[in-house]
């Protein structure tokens, strides 16, 4: 597996051994040369509490999307009394545009699995379970291989790292849908029951796996635990954005090509837009950030830093890591309505608003795009997707939104010209006319 090249002085947490073991990336001595479990050594003598500290004073943030504290997630399920605490590390993927996670599992598991032994040892529980996709059968073959060497070498087991204490992991391979991914589906998923997200609180870490304090974590978030073990809390910190510090990976994709590539947090977008090798001769559209339920961000956007609170700011989320460039063939309300196409065909079901308010966006956007939409269309599809975003039950909700969102904060022009002219001016949408009232969009 190869990411996409950056340049040189861009620290490397996550893949940084990558090219080092790329000749077989499961090849556990190879990965002890490069230094991997000594972090679980060194974790397994500073003590649980002291771990945690660390990981707050880097300032580590959850990567599956809600970019939620590490340490404060840790310390909730550490606190709760309990015969048994459950460690889960989210690789699953839900979004099927996006490799980052399967990448970093298939570039370096080692780093997954010390981070997961680790965060285990800080939170005291005793069973870890690694959430994979099935679709990679091979994948998951070589990941259940790398935990068994694991634990013949002694770095998980009964006595893991010579901690004393006891850590398994188990590879579990799901398969389902795009919801599968959101934590309280994924544990109901572990635990063979119907699975539909639960209204929070009680928190997982609180109130999760068979009942128990359970951190589900993704598996980047977990990655990035030995590099701060072996590095300290400063080190980490001064990477990045401030508030969000850290690498992350992101799945690029563009006209010029693409690849999962690692960045530090608040790179501008601009930048990533360069790295996946330009908007190519039609020009930037609109970047697509945060995968199915991201924003669409317009060309103006460009300067803002890929970090969790600008790019809500904008309109978008790091969802699930994913960055996709439109360039001027594109049309935004086209894209936003598949979006939401997608969006409101992977809502569970389990509360109305999301349940029907999903479907009724999708339809508005399937009238503009055919050309047959109503009077009040646009104040509609205003008034209705904040009212479904302000009654989320879960995550979903509140993001769902976005892609159409964008169309009425960003691309105004571009809508009125579906709505009140029956145009399309990327000659995209039909039995809409081609037309050329508006040819803004592309720019760079
Ligand atoms: C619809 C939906 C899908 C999600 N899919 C994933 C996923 O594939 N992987 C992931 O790590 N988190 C996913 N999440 C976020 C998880 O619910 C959870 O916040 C995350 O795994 C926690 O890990 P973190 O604190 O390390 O970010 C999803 C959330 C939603 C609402
Ligand atoms: S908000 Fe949507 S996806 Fe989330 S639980 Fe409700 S119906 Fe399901």
């Amino acid at each position: 597996m190869s990411f996409v090249v950056t340049p040189p002085a861009w620290p490397k947490v996550l893949t940084g051994r990558a090219d080092t073991i790329a000749a077989n990336p499961f090849d556990l001595d190879a990965a002890v040369r490069t230094g991997a479990f000594g972090a679980l050594k060194k974790a397994a003598g500073m003590g649980a509490s002291s771990t945690i500290d660390l990981i707050a004073a880097a300032g580590l943030r959850g990567r599956g999307g809600a970019g939620f504290p590490a340490a404060d997630k840790w310390r909730m399920a550490a606190g709760v009394d309990a015969d048994q605490r459950y460690l889960v590390a989210n690789g699953y993927g839900a979004d099927p545009g996006s490799h980052t996670d399967a990448s970093l599992l298939a570039a370096d598991p080692w780093a997954v699995l010390e981070g997961m032994a680790i965060a285990a040892l800080a939170i005291g529980a005793t069973e870890a379970i690694l959430a994979v996709r099935a679709d990679d059968a091979s994948l998951v073959a070589k990941l259940e291989g790398a935990v068994l060497a694991a634990e013949e070498a002694g770095y998980l087991g009964d006595d893991a790292a010579g901690s004393g204490r006891r850590v398994t992991v188990t590879v579990r391979a799901l398969q389902g849908t795009y919801m599968l991914g959101e934590e309280t589906v994924l544990i109901k998923a572990l635990e063979g029951r119907r699975a539909q997200p639960d209204q929070r609180p009680p928190y997982p870490a609180q109130r999760g796996l068979f009942d128990r304090p359970t951190v589900v974590n993704n598996v980047q978030t977990l990655a990035a635990v030995p590099w701060i073990v072996a590095n300290g809390a400063d080190a980490f910190a001064a990477i990045g954005a401030t508030a969000c510090p850290g690498t992350v990976l992101v799945q690029l994709r563009g006209p010029a090509g693409g690849g999962v590539a690692e960045i530090p947090t608040g790179t501008a977008l601009r930048t990533l837009v360069d790295l996946a090798g330009g908007a190519g001769s039609h020009g930037l559209k609109a970047l697509l950030v945060g995968g199915p339920t991201g924003g669409i961000l317009p060309a103006e956007a460009l300067d803002t830093p890929y970090e969790p609170a600008a790019l809500r700011a904008a309109g978008a989320h790091m969802g699930s890591g994913s960055v996709v460039i439109a360039d001027g063939r594109a049309c935004v309300v086209d894209l936003a309505r598949l979006l939401t196409r997608f969006s409101a065909d992977q809502a569970c079901g389990k509360s109305i608003p999301c349940r029907i308010g999903l479907r009724r966006l999708s339809e508005i956007g399937d009238r503009i795009a055919t050309g047959k939409p109503r009077a009040n269309d646009a104040v509609t599809l205003g008034d209705l997707a904040h009212d479904i975003a302000a009654s989320a039950l879960c995550d979903h909700e509140r993001t769902a939104t976005f892609a159409l969102s964008a169309t009425l904060r960003y691309f105004r022009a571009e809508l009125d010209d579906h709505l009140l002219r029956s145009t399309c001016p990327a000659g995209v949408c039909t039995p809409i006319a081609v037309g050329s009232a508006s040819s803004r969009g592309a720019s760079r």
